[in-house]
């Protein structure tokens, strides 16, 4: 169930129910020569949907602007500051609690994101320490290629020329979603240099073409419905797992 698709009242007779919801977040941001903007957030976004199809699950809409400011040097890249994001994921969530929702899950498509993340969470749990009464909800981080498996069968799939920014498997899982939007290019050279992640400037002069370490042309189709595949797999299980943990007694 998609809750953009739904009622406030589906939402609520969803409520009756569970009390889980799944948040895709990621980030839209340059991802080399072929690779989509919106990797980053389409990534978890079609994990999520495809996951929703096969149960009762409930699934928020993607957060698609996250901490990118050090590929701004790359047009169509949207950045929020840490601080910007951290505020937005903290009203999202406060949205979310205030009609019930205990078990909040973040299924993320993008690693520049994961600290700014945790910051909020702890800043929401803050608030509830810091009041002396509990939070009422549980919050949870996941990077969608850490569900089960999921990176062992990357690097099985792509045993060189993975890299760590426009990785062919994240650009062959946009390649599944999205036939019609798939992009070739001469890479030169065909697997990218590695480097530090500083300012905007600093990573345009040492990632020229916008990609890390990576080979985006060794990304399929078929190769990313395999990924998610998989990803669907672990998503469900875990954030079942999620949705029945119990409260301490
Ligand atoms: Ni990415």
């Amino acid at each position: 169930m998609l809750l953009q698709l739904s009622s406030w009242q589906e939402a609520e007779a969803f409520l009756e129910r569970s009390r889980t919801i799944v948040i895709p977040i990621g980030s839209n941001e340059q991802h080399g020569p072929t690779g989509l903007l919106g990797t980053d957030w389409l990534c978890p976004e079609i994990i999520a949907h495809e996951a929703q199809k096969t149960g009762d699950m409930l699934v928020g809409p993607t957060f698609n602007v996250g901490m990118a400011q050090h590929h701004l040097g790359f047009p169509g890249t949207i950045s929020l500051r840490p601080s910007t994001f951290i505020a937005a994921i903290g009203d999202w969530v406060r949205s979310l609690s205030l009609h019930g929702f205990e078990k909040i899950y973040f299924l993320n498509g993008h690693g520049g994101n994961v600290s700014s993340i945790e910051a909020a969470f702890s800043e929401l749990y803050a608030e509830a320490s810091f009041a002396h009464r509990p939070a009422g909800f549980a919050l949870k981080l996941r990077n969608w290629w850490d569900l089960s498996g999921v990176v062992k069968l990357a690097y099985r799939q792509f045993p060189s020329g993975h890299g760590s920014h426009a990785t062919p498997s994240e650009i062959a899982v946009t390649q599944w979603a999205y036939p019609d939007a798939i992009k070739s290019a001469n890479y030169a050279p065909q697997i990218a240099s590695s480097g530090p992640i500083r300012e905007a400037l600093d990573f345009r002069a040492r990632h020229p073409d916008g990609r890390m370490g990576s080979d985006p042309g060794l990304a399929t189709p078929e190769k990313g419905g395999e990924l998610v595949a998989l990803a669907v797999q672990g998503l469900i299980a875990e954030v079942a797992a999620f949705g029945a943990e119990a409260p301490p007694a």
